[in-house]
């Protein structure tokens, strides 16, 4: 039996992305196992967007290094795959194999050169009209499936080195979109994430001709499914109907990730982000204006070359203002092949930590703030897992917010994949306690 070990690095697109690679290696003969040293081939399933994330694969490579001439074989697929692409061979020689995500419907036959001892297989055509879709998807969460609803990225953020790894995009057609929610909903599945670099720009290629608002209206109404979310969602993409489709369907969760990078419309403009503060904030209007309480999430980069004291404040000043539930953010990090190498006025590693830390202290007390104000309320949790180490189970409410909470039946109460109504009783910056009601 051949056996393979995958790691993956990076976000819920190549989370998925490797679901799919373990249905089709699965799906070839090869099974799983939990460590690179008991594996015939390893797999990096890799990310590029900063410099930190690049550098993982390699140091977990070189842990590998002995390995050479050994009969164990090494792939790197995903973005450091696509961005370095033959470069890896000279930097890690033990490497026979590095896959593009825009290649994985090739990899049966790229396995069968890697097995007939070909020290040196590529997949990293990026010119390609094909969506990678599988039926041998093998997904280990068995409440929540992720969906690629469209790959790549059309737009050309001066910071961003997607497009160079993804691609252009390529929307999938609708029905197959709806026939994999449908099959998902009946095996058992009642949450589903849509997924997109910009999910906002779907185009269906079919006669159908479905935008997104009217496509997550579709997928919102399929019996079964209780929670559908989508990421990742470009302001500049970002449509009302998408709103209006979420006030009429409770089915799509209370939330909407909505990047904006920086308050300060000078520096939006040198990261080609195609919209001003005031036009995003329009966006954040028809949200905070919707009938639902829809959480609002955000990534942020601080320290965009030439970004002054000035334009930070900025950044902090709309933090005040739109009052996020959550964010994630990032020191700029300089990519390959991107614009934003080329200006001037790079800011030291020292000042970008420095700001760095302003903004997720702000954020910090911004999300205990509204985090106690949900002491009292009643949410409904779906329960994704049980914590031995505080005998608690974790929940997620509508608005992703995590939710732990005790059950006297301790984990004997087998609760995964529940939905449970709870009363929120404390809370912190980045997580709610609260009590079960009853089971619903
Ligand atoms: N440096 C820092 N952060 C980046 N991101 C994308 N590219 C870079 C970069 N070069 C961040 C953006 C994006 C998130 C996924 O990663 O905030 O929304
Ligand atoms: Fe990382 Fe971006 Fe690739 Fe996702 S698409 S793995 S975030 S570089």
């Amino acid at each position: 039996m051949k056996t393979f070990y995958i790691e993956t690095f990076g976000c819920q697109m190549n989370v998925h992305d490797s679901e799919k690679v373990i249905g089709t290696l699965v799906s070839e003969g090869y099974s799983q196992v939990d460590t690179p040293e008991e594996a015939d081939l390893v797999l990096y399933n890799t990310c590029s967007i900063r410099d930190k994330a690049e550098q993982k694969v390699f140091s977990r490579l070189s842990s590998f290094k002995r390995d050479l001439g050994k009969g164990k074989k090494f792939a790197v697929l995903g973005c450091v795959a696509q961005q370095e692409g033959e470069r890896i061979f000279e930097k890690a020689p033990h490497v026979s194999m590095v896959v593009g995500s825009a290649s994985y419907n090739k990899l049966p036959e790229l396995l069968v050169q890697l097995e007939a001892g070909n020290q040196r297989v590529t997949g990293l055509n990026l010119d390609t009209e094909d969506t990678f879709e599988t039926p041998f998807a093998r997904r280990d969460n068995p409440h929540r499936a992720y969906i690629t609803i469209i790959e790549g990225c059309d737009k050309s953020c001066a910071y961003c080195v997607v497009p160079f790894t993804r691609g252009p995009e390529r929307s999938r057609a609708s029905e197959s979109i709806l026939n994999e929610a449908r099959m998902l909903a009946e095996s058992g599945y009642t949450e589903i994430q849509l997924l997109g670099q910009n999910v906002n720009s779907y185009r269906d290629p079919s006669p159908a001709g479905l935008d997104f608002a009217s496509l997550l209206e579709k997928v919102a109404q399929i019996p079964g499914l209780r929670r559908v979310r989508f990421t990742t969602s470009h302001p500049r993409d970002f449509v009302k109907e998408i709103v209006d489709v979420m006030d009429r369907n409770p089915v799509l969760c209370n939330h909407i990730h909505l990047p904006v990078q920086s308050g300060s419309t000078a520096v939006l403009n040198r990261m080609q982000r195609l919209y001003t503060r005031d036009e995003y904030m329009r966006r954040i209007e028809w949200i905070k204006n919707s009938h639902r309480n829809i959480a609002i999430t955000t990534d942020i980069i601080v320290g965009f070359p030439g970004e002054t004291e000035a334009d930070f404040e900025e950044t902090l000043s709309l933090l005040d203002e739109v009052q996020y539930d959550s964010l994630f953010s990032f020191k700029y990090s300089r990519r390959p092949n991107t614009p934003a190498i080329a200006l001037d006025d790079h800011l030291s590693e020292e000042e970008k930590g420095r700001r760095l830390t302003i903004l997720q202290e702000k954020q910090r007390g911004i999300q205990i703030r509204r985090n106690a104000e949900l002491i009292g309320s009643i949410q409904e949790v779906l329960v994704e897992g049980f914590n031995r180490a505080t005998g608690q189970w974790i929940g997620r409410t509508s608005q992703n917010r995590v939710l732990n909470f005790s059950h006297p039946q301790g984990e004997e109460a087998n609760l995964l994949g529940r939905y449970l109504d709870a009363r929120v009783t404390r809370s912190g910056p980045n997580s709610l306690v609260g009590e079960p009601v009853n089971l619903v």
